[in-house]
């Protein structure tokens, strides 16, 4: 290929299908290459640029890193301001926002009586805001939002990234501003995170932060090495003859002009129409794979966009529809140690009050000792407190800017608080337990707690706080002696009416035969979890023979290990356990036992790990993993390489993606029905 004019047209092509495996990648979300094919056509490129530099044009997908680092970045002021949205918490909110552009329409005989105003409903992305502009198809700069009338230029750092098209598809206009979002994805994160850390480099807080600190580098290449995106959802400074109408229509055209644009996005009508989406989004919200931290609601027709018009700073056609916050700053007091049922000792922050994810938080869980070295965290430092939906709220990390200078270490006490005896924690692990066993009131009352709970015995109206005054009086040492609870003795607690007490008397008295799964599980033997319990109790059909299976018999059941069949053994050889189990039996608790272990030919799915995701037709979730387990399978909630099948309904978010990353087969509920053999 000496020929020069036959070089400049395989350049021309190699732009032209790198471009376009970019569009598939980050606009249509269908990539037709792999990631070596794509890296041979830009060497390629890179190859014959180096050979004929007169071919290198600034739009080349070889230049995207091409400036030098800067000291400083210049400042833009944007041609149209870019603006905030107003903020609503509260469905009252969304109502008058509705009845005020309705009002307007209406007024303006933009709408009849009878009509609803149609919005074009989007997620709030939670990234930073830049605007774009193209002059003749060529990405001529980058600003970010700045304070909406002069932001910072940040051209150089926004050409790295690759969901960012360096010349727009044709036909595009003279001149146009598109403006977006840039975040990094959850699954992106993770990694980039992970590498952070390998290389000994700081872990970020989150998403966002990581977004921001990447795009504002005065380095280029360091932006071009974070997993940036960019998705649209607006624009500023336009030259077209003939704009669509609508704003939906409007962002199909800049995803036609080969920009990626803002995903998930409904046409939907009237207040109702909003609130749904809302609702639907929150839902949704933890399968996405990016951060939203809430809607944004659009009047949809553009002439009633420009009719509705501005107030101070915020568009009247517009409403940010926001979800609690889920993270927020506060104090961290003091970190206390709490005793669980099995002794392990799990350091607790103690917080200054904190609205965050909807709820006031006082206390987080820190897991264990390293997971507070591993993040850095002093007592009196101000930390970022994570509460997402019902997870347990979490300290994600210290704000160090802010630590103060008698910041104190956290150290792990050498006694139980609760009883005094040595806290050890064996080489290897990582958590630090308690040596009081059953001694310790706190692993008494938390073993109780868990005996009770709903996957265990299931007895309704005996909640902690009764359980704890049980247990802190003497009355009740272990489960069985919750069975000889009378009426009277319960009536005379604080707080126990005799309706309340009769109450739980009945709830025990109808726990007495429960299957011998749920007994097992209500034992709390270490390791041994709810699945565990079961197949335990489908292995040998009764207490007894589970309580005399030697070791081998325990390990010859699937999925017992060495850890879970010694700890099993260890349990019934304690005389104590033996005693409590006795003692159960004399009061009256009988577990049904399995009818017949079944053989392993009557487990289709035996050798199966199953994810579910999305909104299946006909089963919820729940009802589609018990089906999976009645045949053996197991279920788990995230994607790994073990997994098998990743059964996908719609709506399906960040699993599916993982799953076809990985190469993981997806089904929908009909494929899994006919594994089934329903
Ligand atoms: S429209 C005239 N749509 O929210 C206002 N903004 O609070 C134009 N944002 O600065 C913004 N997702 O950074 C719009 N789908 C979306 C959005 C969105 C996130 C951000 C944007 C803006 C901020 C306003």
């Amino acid at each position: 290929m000496s020929e020069p004019s036959k070089v400049a047209q395989r350049v021309q092509e190699l732009h032209q299908q790198i471009a376009q495996h970019n569009y598939n990648y980050y606009v249509a979300d269908a990539p037709t290459v792999s990631d070596a094919k794509y890296d041979a056509l830009l060497r390629e490129l890179e190859e014959l640029e180096q050979q004929y530099p007169h071919l290198v044009s600034s739009d080349s997908p070889t230049q995207r890193v091409g400036a030098q680092p800067s000291n400083a970045f210049q400042s833009v002021s944007h041609g149209v301001p870019m603006l905030s949205l107003s903020n609503a918490f509260a469905e009252d909110e969304v109502q008058a926002f509705d009845k005020r552009v309705r009002d307007l329409l209406l007024g303006a005989g933009m709408l009849n009586n009878t009509d609803e105003v149609v919005y074009q409903a989007e997620y709030k992305l939670d990234g930073l805001a830049v605007n774009i502009r193209y002059e003749n198809g060529s990405l001529v700069q980058a600003a970010t939002r700045g304070d909406g009338r002069t932001g910072e230029d940040i051209t150089a750092n926004i050409r790295t990234l690759r969901s960012v098209p360096l010349k727009l598809q044709e036909p595009y206009p003279d001149l146009i501003e598109i403006r977006g979002e840039v975040l990094i994805n959850r699954s992106d994160f993770e990694q980039l995170n992970e590498q952070q850390v390998k290389r000994g480099e700081k872990p970020f807080v989150n998403p966002r932060n990581a977004a921001a600190g990447s795009l504002r580098q005065l380095e280029p290449s360091v932006t071009a090495s974070r997993p940036l995106r960019f998705y649209a959802y607006g624009w500023g400074q336009i030259s077209h003859a003939t704009l669509p109408q609508t704003h939906a229509q409007m962002l199909d055209y800049l995803s036609k002009l080969g920009v990626p644009v803002s995903p998930g996005r409904k046409i939907v009508t009237g207040v109702k129409g909003l609130i749904d989406f809302y609702n639907y989004a929150g839902s949704n919200r933890p399968n996405l794979n990016f951060e939203i931290d809430g809607v944004v609601y659009k009047v949809n027709s553009l002439a009633a966009q420009e009719l509705l018009g501005y107030v101070s700073r915020a568009p009247r056609f517009a409403l940010a529809h926001k979800y609690p916050a889920q993270e927020e700053t506060t104090l961290l007091l003091d970190i206390n140690v709490q005793v669980g049922r099995t002794g392990a000792i799990t350091p607790v922050a103690r917080l200054e009050p904190v609205f965050v994810g909807g709820v006031t938080v006082t206390n987080a869980t820190l897991h264990n000792e390293d997971e507070v070295i591993r993040k850095n965290i002093l007592i009196g430092d101000t930390v970022v407190v994570r509460r997402a939906g019902d997870v347990i709220p979490e300290v994600v990390a210290p704000i160090i800017d802010l630590r103060p200078k008698n910041a104190r270490k956290f150290i792990m006490p050498s006694r139980c608080p609760e009883c005094g005896s040595a806290i050890e924690r064996p080489e290897d692990e990582a958590v630090a337990r308690c040596t009081g066993g059953l001694f310790c009131p706190a692993q008494r009352r938390q073993t109780i707690i868990h005996a009770v709970s709903r996957k265990a015995l299931n007895i309704d109206g005996l909640g902690e706080k009764l359980v704890n005054q049980l247990v802190d009086s003497g009355r009740v040492k272990t489960v069985a002696d919750l069975f000889t609870l009378t009426v009277l003795e319960l009536s005379a607690l604080e707080r126990m009416g005799k309706k309340s007490a009769q109450n739980v008397v009945n709830a025990l008295e109808a726990a007495k035969n429960p299957t011998l799964g749920r007994l097992l599980y209500a034992l709390g033997i270490r390791h041994v979890g709810e699945t565990t319990a079961q197949a335990l109790a489908t292995h040998f059909g009764s207490l007894e023979a589970v309580s005399k299976a030697e070791l081998d018999d325990l390990l010859a059941i699937p999925d017992v290990g060495p850890a879970v069949a010694a700890s099993v053994a260890r349990f019934f050889a304690e005389p104590h356990n033996c005693e409590v189990l006795e003692n159960l039996l004399s009061v009256g608790v009988k577990p049904q036992n399995e009818e017949k272990p079944l053989r392993s030919n009557d487990l289709p799915l035996r050798d199966y790990t199953f994810v579910l995701t999305g909104t299946l037709p006909n089963w919820s979730r729940d009802e589609a993993s018990q089906h999976i387990k009645a045949a053996g399978g197991k279920v788990t909630s995230s994607v790994s390489r073990k997994t098998s099948f990743l059964v996908a309904g719609s709506e399906a978010g960040s699993k599916l993606t993982r799953a076809h990353e990985l190469n993981v087969q997806v089904i929908n509920e009909d494929d899994l029905r006919k594994m089934l053999g329903m």
